[in-house]
């Protein structure tokens, strides 16, 4: 199985780069399935119906999210109602949306989950033990997608290793800085740090520098806007053996001018 996943996508820009580049991926790469992290999608700060139906418009099989999950209301009823969309299984009891759901990907099925980091982050429940609970409730089911959505590299490759050989692929979002360390673990997971994200360059996370610039500087409240520039694309290739094990992850990025 191919998966292409596609890293945080950061508002209009976002969305505008995803509809430029995945016809031409899909020709490129024939992935099987098609994700992406969309925590960020509604002007950079959570997801909206309208956001959502737009990238499973575009072909987009399921969509991750992360700790920007709940910046619009809407979404408090919309993840109840909506199984291709998944938030971090590590909220307590009792948050609306799932953690995780099945994609029917040919003959197979791809479970995808989402996971959130606890280092510089909201002190969500553990991740690694939500991880290890869920692995028991998911047994027997081979091919198995964890977005990682988390602050801090120790954090991220500790849980990388905690899970290698136990899911197919754990792959890193929300700092929205590509790393240059994919690869397929030694016992067959394949693991990247951060897969960076899809959003305006001349940005901070996808801001505009300027604001933020201020709110360091003087430590008040600033409204932010959205970067400028060209809008970096940032994506993974994943391919995953009929047993579940990783054989490859590749670095798919590019950038969109004008
Ligand atoms: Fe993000
Ligand atoms: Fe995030």
């Amino acid at each position: 199985m191919r998966i292409l996943f596609i890293g945080d996508v950061y508002g209009k820009p976002g969305r505008k780069a995803v509809r430029h580049f995945l016809p031409r991926l899909r020709e490129e790469h024939r992935p099987d399935v098609v994700l992406a992290n969309g925590e960020n999608m509604a002007g950079g700060a959570g997801i909206t119906r309208d956001t959502a139906r737009e990238m499973f418009d575009l072909g987009v099989d399921a969509l991750t999210t992360g700790n920007h999950v709940w910046d619009q209301r809407e979404a408090i009823e919309y993840l109840d109602e909506e199984p291709r969309i998944v938030r971090p299984l590590n909220w307590p009891p009792g948050t609306p949306g799932r953690g995780w759901t099945d994609v029917a990907v040919n003959s197979a099925t791809l479970t995808v989950v989402n996971v959130q980091g606890r280092v510089f982050m909201k002190s969500l429940d553990d991740p690694f033990r939500g991880m290890d609970a869920l692995l028991k409730e998911l047994a027997g089911r081979e091919t198995i997608f964890v977005d990682v959505h988390a602050e801090a590299t120790g954090e991220k490759q500790a849980l990388g290793f905690y899970l290698d050989g136990r899911v197919s692929a754990l792959v890193g979002t929300h700092t929205h800085v590509p790393t240059a360390d994919a690869r397929v673990l030694p016992k067959g997971t394949a693991y990247i740090t951060d897969v960076g994200m899809v959003g305006p360059r001349d940005s901070i996370i996808g801001s505009d520098p300027t604001a933020i610039i201020e709110r360091y500087l003087t430590q008040m409240y600033r409204r932010l806007e959205m970067g400028r520039g060209p809008v970096m694309f940032n994506a993974v290739v994943i391919d995953v053996a009929a047993d579940g094990h990783a054989t490859s992850i590749q670095l798919v990025q590019d950038l969109l001018t004008g």
